[in-house]
């Protein structure tokens, strides 16, 4: 079973369409050293049919780099068996928009907090009615395994995460069990297991028990310093603030990984335009590396 990454990179994708940050700037120009990125999405399954996990308001442009996802047994088809979101953000939302012209009901997976954040304060749901519609499934976060029926052999498992639901939700500083999940994809015919976590705020005690038992993990690699966009002076809210765990520093996501076995493989995804490690040639990039943790890039297969 196939995990491909179609998006690497955080809301906003890299470079960002009004930023001329160093980064920003120099990925526009051509940099050897920085590699675009669009905005944060995975797609699991294969060879025909995949759960697609999180629509980006990229997905469009990542379904043309994405052959395989794209079947054609039929004049209209799509390898896109069902969505499932972790979270009910912006660039994880979006993208639904981009798959109204299916011809049925388009078969969706999210938490009930997701489900009426994206229902009420952001009503994607109710506009996509006028569509093609959504024939939406509860996602169980209480540690029950569940199958998305149309993706054989895979055998999925959700957990909630302290973090935050989305910036225009009506309980954005209240949050609730279930605004942003994790998930382990299980490959019931390997026995191979996969955690991923694009926004990951903490790692609570059920998430570090779980990293335990996978072969990879594939967590938040949004941000590397906790004040990286005050000290930038493009926001006055830590990394933390906004329900992701910086990687750099005592109680980072690199101590948290360091931890784990040499032999999990450790990769790092929802990667923002301000992370210094998207410059390859930087001393941050250069010791995440150096730790053992892989930067994902849209493109990136991973088998399990
Ligand atoms: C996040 O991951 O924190 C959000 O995607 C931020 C945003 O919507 O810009
Ligand atoms: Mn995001
Ligand atoms: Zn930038």
């Amino acid at each position: 079973m196939t995990l491909r990454v179609l998006g690497s990179g955080a809301g906003g994708g890299f470079p960002q369409w009004n930023c001329n940050c160093v980064q920003c700037t120099a990925v526009r120009a051509g940099s050897p050293h920085h590699r675009a990125r669009t905005q944060s999405s995975i797609a699991v399954g294969g060879p025909d049919d995949w759960l697609l996990v999180n629509a980006s308001p990229d997905i469009l442009t990542q379904l043309q780099r994405s052959p395989a996802l794209q079947p054609a047994r039929a004049v209209r088809d799509t390898g896109i068996a069902a969505v499932l979101l972790c979270d009910g953000q912006i660039d994880h939302s979006t993208g639904l928009y981009m798959l109204r012209e299916r011809g049925t009901p388009l078969p969706l997976w999210t938490t009930r907090p997701a489900f009426e954040d994206l229902s009420q304060g952001n009503p994607i749901l109710r506009v996509l009615s006028h569509y093609c519609g959504v024939d939406w499934n509860e996602l169980p976060i209480d540690g029950t395994s569940f199958s998305v029926p149309g993706v054989a052999g895979l055998r999925l498992t959700a957990m909630p995460l302290d973090s935050k639901p989305a910036p225009y939700s009506p309980h954005r500083e209240r949050p609730v069990p279930g605004d942003n999940i994790g998930l382990v994809f299980e490959n019931l015919r390997t026995g191979g297991r996969v955690f991923y976590a694009p926004g990951l705020g903490e790692i609570s005690p059920l998430v570090w028990e779980t990293l335990g038992t996978v072969d990879a993990v594939m967590v938040d690699g949004t941000f590397w310093t906790d004040d990286e966009m005050i000290r930038l002076g493009f926001s006055k809210k830590t990394a933390r603030d906004i329900g992701h765990l910086p990687q750099s520093g005592p109680g980072g996501m690199l101590d948290w990984l360091a931890r784990l076995p040499a032999s999990t493989r450790k990769l790092l995804i929802h990667i923002n335009n301000t992370n210094p490690i998207l410059d390859e040639s930087s001393p941050e990039r250069r010791a995440v590396e150096a730790a053992g943790v892989e930067v994902t890039f849209d493109g990136l297969e991973l088998t399990f």
